[in-house]
């Protein structure tokens, strides 16, 4: 059991158990102090009065004043001290108290102590007397004397109010805390929804930088980085659809001229070559697009991965498609997905006789998983077939395959979506592709 797992995760828990722990030692710390030093001694001397008054008057019993002496004292007793006293000649104490336990009162203890200090005579004390008075009946030599005191000139309230004044203020101060700090956290909650957002390729709505200077900075920094990003993607695609349109214009004049030029081997050769060209330009042209400036919008997988297997299944090898889950949609941009999945299936279709596409829903995303019975890519090349260009099999042949173009630009646009693809051996004995996209 460590501490760390009963502290509260998030920001605002954090920030507030740092504001208000040390608020609330000072206050205990305060309101034991408030009660050893200030509202005990205020008791016991308020305790000590009263019991002095009493031993005045029971002293007065003690040394034979006259009964008419005793009344005028009495008389005093009420008008200035608010006591009422009454003294039974004859009369003896039925319960006496010495030691008083079950009182548990601080008053009833403290004002038990200030009797035996200064009277030491038996006695008793009943402190709910008609809700607000105290009585205390003490045992002199020939009689009991009775007096009735107001509980408030045995304690003050005070203790009550403060203690509610305590709680109060921290209550009150807790409230406060939770709505400023609520405001502070907001601007990082909502900068880190923002990053992350970018981080999966959708997008991000302008927010203003808010909040305590630091925050505000992060933000500041956080929308620049976005904008050159943005700018480096955009220069990026703009420059390479400039070069394939820019070369799309040669390239068909000399297409054309290659056609007026007859059916020798070399023109046989010269055309082949200007066909690869022209196919490597195609493919740029459909990465720039499917970079392009598309938006993100929901796309339901099923539709789109039956089309695609479909028509790869006209083109060599037997696609399967097996998928998990009812109703598997993402946020994606669907166009550059179609690309990364045409070319990943178009892979499996190309280089093995079979292949079988499995899409299973996760928590928090969707794995297509891409298996195949053809020849597999060896591990020590698993990393380069993700270079642009690179092909296992070196000849260039365009009967064996493409451009080199296919992998790359399926990892691209799968990591531009926030998702991940790995290479893999297939159960099938071919090549596996994991691929795995956020929701
Ligand atoms: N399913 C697969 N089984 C075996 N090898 C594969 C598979 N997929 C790709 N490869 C190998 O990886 C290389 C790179 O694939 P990539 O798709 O990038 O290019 P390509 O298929 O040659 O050309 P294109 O640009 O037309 O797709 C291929 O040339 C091929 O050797
Ligand atoms: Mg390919």
């Amino acid at each position: 059991m460590k501490l760390k797992q009963f502290l509260p995760r998030s920001l605002l828990g954090r920030s507030l158990l740092i504001l208000i722990t040390p608020v609330i030692l000072i206050q205990v710390v305060a309101t034991y102090m408030f009660f050893t030093r200030h509202w005990d001694v205020m008791t016991e001397r308020l305790a000590l009065a009263v019991a002095g008054e009493v031993a005045l008057f029971a002293d007065s019993v003690e040394r034979g004043a006259s009964q008419k002496e005793l009344q005028r004292m009495a008389n005093d007793m009420a008008r200035f001290l608010d006591l009422e006293v009454t003294y039974q000649d004859g009369k003896v104490l039925e319960n006496v108290t010495r030691h008083h336990r079950d009182w548990g009162s601080v008053v009833a203890q403290t004002l038990s102590y200030a009797i035996q200090k200064r009277v030491q005579k038996p006695y008793d004390i009943q402190t709910d007397v008609g809700g607000k008075f105290v009585k205390i009946s003490l045992q002199l030599t020939d009689g009991v004397l009775e007096v009735i005191s107001p509980q408030n000139r045995l304690f003050s309230a005070s203790a009550r109010i403060y203690i509610l004044w305590v709680i109060g203020s921290s209550a009150f101060l807790l409230l406060i805390a939770v709505l400023f700090m609520r405001n502070q956290i907001r601007p990082i909650r909502r900068l880190a929804i923002a990053a992350e957002k970018l981080g999966k390729g959708r997008d991000v709505p302008f927010f203003k930088p808010e909040g305590a200077q630091e925050v505000r900075a992060a933000a500041q920094a956080f929308i620049d980085m976005r904008a050159r990003i943005d700018r480096q993607i955009q220069q990026r695609t703009s420059m390479l659809a400039g070069v394939s349109h820019d070369l799309r214009t040669p390239l068909t004049r000399m297409k054309l001229q290659a056609e007026l030029m007859g059916n020798s081997p070399d023109v046989q050769d010269l055309k082949s070559d200007i066909a690869d060209m022209e196919r490597m330009i195609s493919a740029y042209l459909d990465f720039v697009r499917g970079q392009g400036d598309e938006e993100p919008q929901r796309t339901a997988l099923e539709p789109l991965l039956t089309r695609l297997v479909a028509s790869a299944g006209r083109e060599g090898g037997a696609v399967t498609l097996d998928i998990r889950d009812d109703d598997i949609s993402l946020m994606v941009r669907p166009i550059a997905l179609e690309r990364a999945l045409v070319n990943l299936i178009g892979n499996a279709a190309k280089y093995a006789p079979q292949s079988r596409v499995t899409v299973t829903r996760e928590e928090d995303g969707v794995r297509l998983i891409f298996d195949d019975n053809g020849p597999g890519i060896p591990p020590a090349l698993r990393d380069d077939v993700f270079k642009p260009f690179f092909r296992v099999e070196t000849s260039r042949n365009p009967q064996t395959g493409g451009v080199g173009l296919g992998l790359p630009i399926a990892q691209d646009i799968i990591h531009a979506h926030g998702g991940t693809i790995d290479l893999g051996d297939s159960p099938m004995g071919g090549l596996r592709i994991n691929v795995f996209l956020p929701a």
